[in-house]
């Protein structure tokens, strides 16, 4: 039996090399924060996406959360699509607003402005767009106008799309800032950590004073703002150095992966393979399973042929979840259920090879026209 796991991940031998003959600098040079690699890090990953400036954090979820803080959303409200991860509401809540969900659009997984207007009011103070899975929805620029024309600021959650383009921009760079993951999941790792960058100066380095303890001087203890700790090691930044220059090669291989399925899953067969009108980074292949099909009989069923599927992007909208069901259990947001309750998010990862990805798509077809 042919095993496909959810996720690989291979660094090569030359790699491996390179990063410890780096680690073993580092270890000699006893700078382990606040040095060159990240420093280096954060001009190389600005340059990559076309953004002025690169603040490296500690994760995603901190890079939102000092995102929102500098941009004063604290007793005013931030609206989160409702299909996003929990650390996405996470980071709007502590940094003291109001989190207010929006519906979807299942075929782009993101809300359009009609929705965002349903929900705006005279105290929302930034809207959160998440690229899911990698795909920029085609309605970022008449998004972006409209936050422009409200006054709300707009944050791109880009934890998705590291290498994703439309139009010529790279995600994160429509907004007034965006914020990537690195944590160990992603197109690109540091196993923990993340990146927010922006045009803005002023922003950026309200970013910088906020992921340090709300000091202006990196070693000097003087504090001007209240904020906890964000910053990123240098161990971290100088994987994410190397991990940057494969980048491109990497999301390639996602690409050609997410078209292979999307061939070998034609529409009869009832399951379609979302391939986005745009170069996108491949971080998930979200494939819509038909009506009728219960989704964890197929993934059990998958798992007993040897095909793990990775988690869906996301399985339970944030109203339906635990924590949040007191406040937001009465929504109804149809648009984010279906996108959530429909899917299946297929392997995909650059060693996958043309045969695994055609045992997989065998295994999802036969299994899905056997229910
Ligand atoms: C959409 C989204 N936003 C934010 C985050 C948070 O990033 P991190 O895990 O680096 O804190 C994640 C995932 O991990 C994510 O998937």
């Amino acid at each position: 039996m042919i095993e496909v796991p959810a996720q690989e991940f291979a660094v090569s031998d030359e790699d491996q090399a390179s990063i410890l003959a780096e680690m073993g600098r580092l270890l000699a040079a006893g700078r382990f924060s606040g040095g060159e690699n990240v420093r280096r890090l954060e001009e190389e990953f600005a340059a990559y996406v076309g953004a002025a400036h690169a603040v490296a954090v500690s994760s995603g979820t901190t890079g939102l959360e000092v995102s929102f803080q500098a941009l004063g959303v604290k007793g005013r409200e931030v609206i989160v699509p409702a299909n996003t991860n929990f650390a996405t509401f996470v980071a709007a809540a502590r940094a003291g607003a109001d989190v207010v969900l929006a519906d979807v659009d299942q075929t782009t997984l993101a809300p359009s402005v009609a929705d965002l207007e349903k929900v705006s009011t005279r105290r929302t103070a930034a809207v959160a767009l998440v690229h899911m899975g990698g795909l920029i929805t085609p309605a970022v620029h008449e998004i972006t106008s409209w936050a422009a024309q409200q006054g709300i600021a707009l944050v791109e959650d880009t934890a998705h799309a590291h290498g994703s383009w439309r139009d010529g921009r790279h995600a994160g760079t429509f907004g007034v800032a965006g914020v990537f993951s690195f944590f160990a999941t992603k197109v690109m790792t540091t196993g923990e950590g993340g990146m927010v960058v922006t045009d803005d100066a002023e922003l950026a380095q309200e970013t910088r004073v906020l992921r340090n303890l709300g000091k202006t001087e990196a070693w000097v203890s003087r504090h001007i703002r209240a904020s906890g700790n964000g910053r990123m090691t240098e161990f971290s930044a100088v994987v994410g150095r190397h991990q940057l220059r494969h980048l491109d090669d990497w999301v390639a291989a996602r690409r050609r992966i997410a078209a292979r399925y999307h061939s070998l899953l034609p529409g009869p067969s009832g399951v379609s393979v979302l391939l986005p009108d745009h170069p996108y980074s491949g971080y998930k292949v979200i494939a819509w399973l038909p009506p009728g099909v219960a989704r964890e009989h197929l993934k059990r069923d998958l798992a007993a042929a040897g095909i793990h599927l990775p988690g869906e992007v996301y399985a339970e909208p944030l109203h339906h979840q635990p924590v949040l069901a007191k406040e937001y259990g009465h929504l109804s947001l149809p648009g984010a259920e279906r996108a959530c309750a429909q899917q299946i998010c297929l392997p995909v990862y650059p060693t996958l090879d043309s045969g695994r990805v055609e045992v997989v798509a065998d295994a999802v077809l036969s299994l899905v026209g056997a229910a």
